[in-house]
């Protein structure tokens, strides 16, 4: 499999943030950091990718990640391509490598791509031109890259380092992306701890997660947390009969007032989106002042421009 890094060891794709040292992720970090202005100010620009071509490939559902890298990509300078993927010719049989193909052909320069399927974008990194970078937007439930950047730098805004900080994960640990690179960051970064708190049957291989504490109750997670991050359970992942009922789960394990009361009073409280409101979070806490999911939002089209300026620097210098 093609590497993620050239041969002096930068980031020329980013397929998983697994094997990124902590300067890479540092370095990507402070460079987000520069692209993130007040709100009602103008978005950061700059013409680091004037004249490339960015295309959008997501064959799963997506509101925020999609919408977020076409603004990266504009605000970066480039021309964008966001191909319906409902009417595109994949839906006609056409195979994913002659879709890539023919973009190519038009002289793409980055494929930002979410698939279901496992390993679809390390295997479209080995088959891309040498000039190309792939961007993973979302892997199946294994890697999410840009979502564990925007959230870690989320914490590091709020929270200033990682070294003495509780970070809490509950709802669908197994079946999440968005908890496994999250988990590959503050591994890297030096968590003081990370706790997963998810019901038996959500529950993820603790191989997976190497370090980190599994509960299964949400009190016990969330006291004395200065990070509590829920997550949507992942339906479209797991069988029918597996699903658990909203109304059980959100007596059990959802993010109430209550039970946020016993983190320390200064959390920040966070969503990857999309919420479903009154089952892993109460709409109130989702609105509250502690709670940080608009910002993560922003931070995201921040890491994307810092993600893409990096590759393209890696590239063409
Ligand atoms: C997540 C995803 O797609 O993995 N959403 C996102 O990218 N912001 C989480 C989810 O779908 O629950």
């Amino acid at each position: 499999m093609a590497s993620q890094f050239d041969a002096r060891g930068r980031l020329r794709h980013l397929v998983t943030l697994k094997d990124l040292s902590r300067a890479q992720l540092v370095e990507l970090l402070d460079l987000a950091d520069r692209f993130i202005t007040p709100y009602g100010e103008f978005p950061a620009r700059d013409p680091a990718l004037a004249g490339r071509t960015v295309a959008n490939l997501f064959f799963e559902p997506s509101t925020r990640t999609r919408a977020s890298f076409e603004l990266a990509a504009r605000r970066l300078g480039a021309d964008v391509l966001s191909l319906d993927v409902s009417t595109s010719s994949r839906a006609k049989g056409e195979s994913l490598l002659d879709t890539i193909y023919t973009l190519q052909a038009m002289q793409v320069d980055v494929f930002v791509i979410r698939d279901a399927q496992s390993g679809v974008p390390a295997f479209i990194c080995d088959h891309v031109a040498p000039h190309v970078a792939v961007l993973n937007a979302g892997e199946s439930h294994l890697n999410h890259p840009t979502q564990g950047l925007l959230d870690v730098l989320t914490m590091r805004r709020h929270k200033g380092g990682f070294e003495n900080l509780v970070v809490t994960i509950a709802g669908d640990i197994q079946h999440s992306r968005v908890a496994r690179s999250a988990h590959h960051a503050l591994k890297t970064l030096g968590i003081g701890e990370l706790r997963l708190v998810a019901p038996a049957a959500l529950a993820p291989d603790p191989d997976e997660f190497a370090g980190a504490t599994l509960l299964d109750n949400i009190e016990a997670g969330v006291r004395d947390a200065d990070v509590v991050m829920c997550l949507r359970i992942q339906r479209e992942r797991m069988e029918v009969s597996r699903n658990p009922d909203p109304a059980d789960f959100h007596r059990e394990f959802g993010l109430t007032p209550e039970r946020l009361a016993l983190a320390r009073p200064d959390a920040i409280v966070m969503h990857p989106g999309p919420m479903n409101r009154d089952v892993e979070i109460a709409g109130s806490v989702a609105d509250s002042r502690q709670s940080v999911i608009t910002e993560q939002v922003r931070n995201g089209v921040a890491v994307r421009m810092a993600v893409m300026q990096t590759v393209m620097e890696t590239l063409h210098g």
